[in-house]
């Protein structure tokens, strides 16, 4: 059954627990997510990005989705992620297929992503879409190589209300020191609590953390065994992930997990049995892997049994 992004967040926020947004590219990775959804009763926040748009289509990935929210009586969000490209955020606003969006105009000027996202909440709130927008720049792999310049690009918190009010998002990304990908942190006490905090008393809309992947050390070791080359990857641990949603994190972005999950359960798969050509066996562990992984968040985050 979906529903709409605030209505889930909303919840959230006061029920002081926060809801887990997977990215999807593929059929096998839908499934995986929604029976852990399922298997927990939690809701869920299925998401596509740009990338998954290309690889699969925007139609593909929407009737994949549709479905499985048909056939469910848990809530589901269907979420536009990181739509960086102003106009493909318009045509997703318009195709009707998703019940949010997001819109990252955090590598524009600040006044141009103030212009854009409120261009974008407008269009997109006269169709009864939620909007998510990013202040302070989340880092890709290659980003910010000191950290001078990663604490430059963090969410300053007297901006978050001005920008808050100004574009009438309905949820706010902040940057504050994670990053995408699977090599996050140098040493464990990295993200910045205190200007967390200082966001969530600025404002009242539910906060998003992106880059927010675990790389679980339980997957890290299968995926190296396999042959993965990994092994200086690292996450943010379990019990961060758990103070940033006491201090006002109500959607935590997770891809990097499910990415690991995938492969470590196909090669560990391939090298055991060479001899097996179908790919229904070969991606059977990879999903299995999968649910596991995106249970363990729900858990983390304390969405169990909210669905
Ligand atoms: O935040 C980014 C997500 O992990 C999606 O990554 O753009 O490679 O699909 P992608
Ligand atoms: P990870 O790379 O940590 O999984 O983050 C995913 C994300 O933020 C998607 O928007
Ligand atoms: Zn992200």
């Amino acid at each position: 059954m979906f529903t709409s992004l605030s209505a889930i967040l909303t919840k959230a926020q006061n029920g002081r627990y926060a809801v887990g947004a997977f990215n999807i590219n593929n059929l096998e990775t839908l499934q995986a997510v929604m029976n852990a959804a399922e298997k927990e009763r939690s809701p869920i926040i299925v998401q596509t990005s740009e990338g998954a748009i290309v690889y699969a289509g925007m139609e593909e990935l929407s009737a994949l989705v549709h479905l499985a929210a048909q056939k469910t009586k848990l809530p589901v969000v269907f979420h536009f992620d990181h739509g960086k490209n102003y106009d493909l955020v318009v045509e997703a606003i318009k195709s009707g297929f998703y019940t949010s969006v997001m819109f990252d105009g955090s590598s524009l000027p600040y006044k141009e992503n103030i212009r854009k996202t409120k261009t974008i909440v407008k269009l997109a709130h006269a169709k009864k879409i939620s909007v998510e927008a990013e202040l302070g720049l989340i880092a890709g792999k290659e980003d910010f190589v000191s950290v001078t310049e990663r604490e430059a690009a963090m969410t300053q918190p007297s901006q978050a209300a001005d920008f808050v009010n100004q574009t009438g998002c309905d949820a706010l990304a902040v940057a504050i020191g994670t990053r995408h990908g699977a090599y996050k942190m140098k040493k464990d006490s990295d993200l910045d609590f205190e200007r967390l905090k200082a966001v969530a008393e600025a404002t009242s809309v539910p906060l998003v953390l992106h880059g927010a992947s675990g790389v679980p050390a339980r997957i890290k070791s299968l995926c190296t065994k396999y042959g993965c080359e990994i092994a200086s990857a690292k996450g943010i641990p379990d019990s961060q992930i758990k103070k940033a949603v006491s201090l006002g994190i109500c959607k935590v972005n997770i891809d990097t997990d499910l990415r690991i999950a995938f492969d470590a359960g196909i090669r560990k798969f391939l090298k055991e049995k060479p001899g097996v050509i179908d790919p229904r066996e070969i991606l059977k562990p990879a999903k299995e892997l999968m649910t596991s992984v995106a249970r363990h968040k729900m858990q983390l985050l304390g969405c169990t049994g909210k669905g």
